[in-house]
């Protein structure tokens, strides 16, 4: 290996060789124009200097001994993609160069070269080298620019999306509360209309009582006003309910709130209709809600259940502490709930039944909320359904 050095910082180029001649006048008119020269007389010897200094450019001879420099040029050009490779050819021929630069070199020159050509070309190699070196790293920057972009734009999508659907569950949210807050206005205004009627109704009833001796019609008559106080009774339920003032305290027993809720259904169980299990867990933590707004939920529930069961079933009650809520449910062995119906089951109005008025699971729902609760279908199948309540625990 020869070194030939006048200015370091311009292109280092290696010659490769048999011929001693030729390696001694390259070498000098390259390192004239003040290339870092280095020259090997094989491939091998080659390969070795190039893998030390990784050269701009490589002047590589076609014919010699041992590695012939097609493969050589192969080699180099797969380990060094950023060393750029000049054949030197005795032969001229069309084929030659063309598998050539098929295989990778940059330029071909023939033997015997004239020095001023040799010169130029190179030089010229060498700028198209640094042309495309710099083309080839702006397109590496542009990929990853784009890669970049694209996972931006990904990262957006997402977090758009991600607001979407959180807008659309607001809306939801409001349209529902809407919903009920027309709900409780409609049902105090009616209360109003409906009972001024209502009682016209009964005392024209009472006076036809006093006129009459006939006992059918005294028993019809009997009814008709038995039946007009239990509406009445249903109305002022409903406006006690509008006015009554929240009493919350933060010492809650859910358990106590559920039986009592239980208690107005005691006729269907006493008769062994409705077969309860409770499940309740010892020590579990109080929550803090107005007691006679939290038994309405359950009154809610339990109304639904028995409707699910008209000629019996079981009503299962379990209470337990899960990460700090304290969690009820509700199971019934009714039927199941059919995923198109589910998906509405807390809409208000929303009803499958003749006389049902779609308010009970609405009402659940909207006082949950209130105590920062939350009401879910657990399960459904056509064993039954489970809703699951939670509150937060007070400690
Ligand atoms: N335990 C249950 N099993 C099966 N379906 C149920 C159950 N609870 C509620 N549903 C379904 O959800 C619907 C809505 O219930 P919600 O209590 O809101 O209204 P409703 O019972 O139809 O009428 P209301 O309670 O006002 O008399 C019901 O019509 C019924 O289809
Ligand atoms: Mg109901």
């Amino acid at each position: 290996m020869t070194e030939t050095t006048q200015q370091a910082d311009k292109a280092t180029i290696v010659v490769i060789d048999d011929d001693v001649h030729i390696l001694e006048l390259a070498a000098l008119v390259l390192s004239r124009r003040g290339y870092q020269v280095f020259t090997a007389s094989t491939a091998r010897a080659g390969t070795e200097i190039i893998a030390q200094r990784l050269p701009e450019l490589v002047l590589l001879d076609y014919m010699m001994p041992g590695t012939d420099g097609l493969t050589a040029l192969h080699e180099i050009r797969t380990r060094f993609p950023n060393t750029y490779v000049v054949m030197f050819t005795g032969k001229g021929s069309e084929e030659i160069a063309v598998e050539l630069m098929k295989g990778g070199a940059s330029e071909y020159i023939l033997k015997p070269f004239n020095n001023r050509d040799l010169v130029d070309r190179l030089d010229n190699v060498l700028r198209i080298r640094e042309i495309e070196l710099h083309n080839r790293s702006l397109q590496q920057e542009q990929v990853r620019l784009l890669q970049e972009i694209d996972n931006w734009n990904q990262d957006l999508q997402k977090r758009v999306r991600e607001k979407t659907d959180a807008l659309q569950r607001a809306q939801s949210e409001i349209a529902q509360s809407d919903k009920l807050a027309a709900m409780g206005y409609l049902s105090a205004g009616m209360a109003h209309e409906i009972r001024n009627p209502l009682n016209s109704i009964s005392l024209f009833i009472q006076l036809m009582l006093q006129n009459t001796t006939d006992p059918e019609q005294l028993e019809y008559q009997g009814k008709i006003l038995k039946e007009i106080d239990r509406i009445d009774a249903i109305i002022r339920k409903l406006l006690d309910a509008s006015r009554r003032a929240r009493t919350i305290t933060n010492d809650i027993s859910i358990d106590r709130v559920i039986d009592n809720a239980l208690e107005v259904f005691s006729p269907q169980i006493e008769t062994g209709k409705i077969r309860v299990t409770r499940s309740y867990c010892d020590s579990l933590p109080p929550i803090k809600a107005d007691a006679t707004e939290l038994e309405q939920i359950f009154t809610n529930l339990f109304l639904n259940a028995l409707d699910e069961m008209p000629s019996g079933g079981q009503l299962d009650l379990r209470t337990c502490e899960e990460n700090g809520r304290v969690v009820v449910r509700v199971a019934d062995s009714g039927g199941v709930i059919p995923a198109e119906t589910l998906a509405c089951i807390f809409d208000p109005f929303f009803s499958t039944k003749a006389r049902g008025t779609g308010m009970g699971l609405p009402v659940v729902q909207r006082i949950a909320r209130i105590y920062e609760g939350n009401i879910t279908v657990e399960k459904t199948s056509p064993a039954g359904t489970v809703f699951r309540l939670d509150f937060p625990a007070c400690v």
